[in-house]
């Protein structure tokens, strides 16, 4: 047993929908969670951009004595974990294998659509975790670049907003997908808006609750699991902008976020 945080973080509020799920399949588990909101958005950063900012990060999640980390980010996930998880001293896990498996539970027709930034679509690691399952599955990736500065900036729904998702999902849609991966964390937070322009008939994946599951499993075989769930501590960090942090996490959230600290860790 253990009363350590977990370590969550992305490029901003993305990771709060992991943080969601989190809340409501191990809500007695203490978290401290990274925003780094000065670099965002990830999904146009290099690769040597995005290792700087993975080290810095989970150097100060160490730093906080977590006892496992979550990529709540679909970019580092694709681009960082897979070298950082052979020295992460600590149990590390993202989003992007749990949201393959959940992709290929759900689809039907064999035909799944992605959405993701522009580094993720590039590292076609979406791609390749869904067809290592399963290689009969066609997988139709789109990289969405408006999404993220929308929900940073909290605009969930509008002529804006609706117009992207018909820009971005409309060609896969015309591909015959049954499922779409909302494959950046930021994007689940469109999902009732996603629904209503695509219609019935479309499943949408969020990683973030699969990937719970699979924290969840860590935790238990580690016997890591927190044994003084009464005295949990949540703890939110930014790199930039803490106040629109705090507006736009709370109105994605709730009242969870109680404070948020900036810490400038570059
Ligand atoms: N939410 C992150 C992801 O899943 C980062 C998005 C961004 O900052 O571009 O990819």
């Amino acid at each position: 047993m253990s009363n350590r945080p977990i370590g969550i973080f992305d490029s901003g509020v993305g990771g709060l929908t992991v943080v969601k799920s989190l809340l409501e399949r191990l809500p007695g588990e203490s978290f401290v969670y990274y925003g780094d909101t000065a670099h965002v958005p990830y999904g146009s950063k290099s690769r040597e951009e995005l290792f700087q900012y993975a080290h810095d990060i989970i150097a100060f999640l160490l730093h906080q004595q977590v006892k496992t980390i979550v990529v709540a980010c679909g970019t580092h996930s694709s681009v960082t974990l897979p070298e950082l998880e052979k020295s992460c001293p600590v149990p590390i896990l993202g989003v992007v294998k749990p949201g393959a498996r959940a992709a290929v539970s759900a689809t039907r027709c064999g035909k799944v659509g992605v959405i993701a930034t522009q580094a993720t679509v590039n590292s076609g690691s979406y791609t390749k975790n869904i067809k290592d399952i399963d290689p009969s599955l066609d997988v139709y990736s789109a990289a969405c670049a408006r999404f993220v500065p929308l929900i940073e900036a909290g605009i969930l729904s509008g002529p804006e907003t609706e117009q992207a998702i018909e820009e971005y999902v409309g060609p896969l849609l015309s591909q015959g997908i049954d499922t779409l991966v909302l494959g950046c964390t930021h994007y689940p937070f469109l999902a009732p808006l996603i629904s209503r322009c695509a219609g019935q008939g479309l499943t949408l994946v969020d990683p973030a609750c699969e990937t719970v599951e699979e924290l969840s499993e860590i935790l238990r075989k580690g016997d890591l699991l927190n044994d003084r769930p009464d005295r949990n501590q949540r703890e939110f960090y930014v790199s930039g902008n803490d106040e629109s942090f705090y507006i736009v996490g709370r109105m994605l959230l709730g009242d969870v976020i109680r404070k948020v600290h900036r810490v400038d860790l570059y």
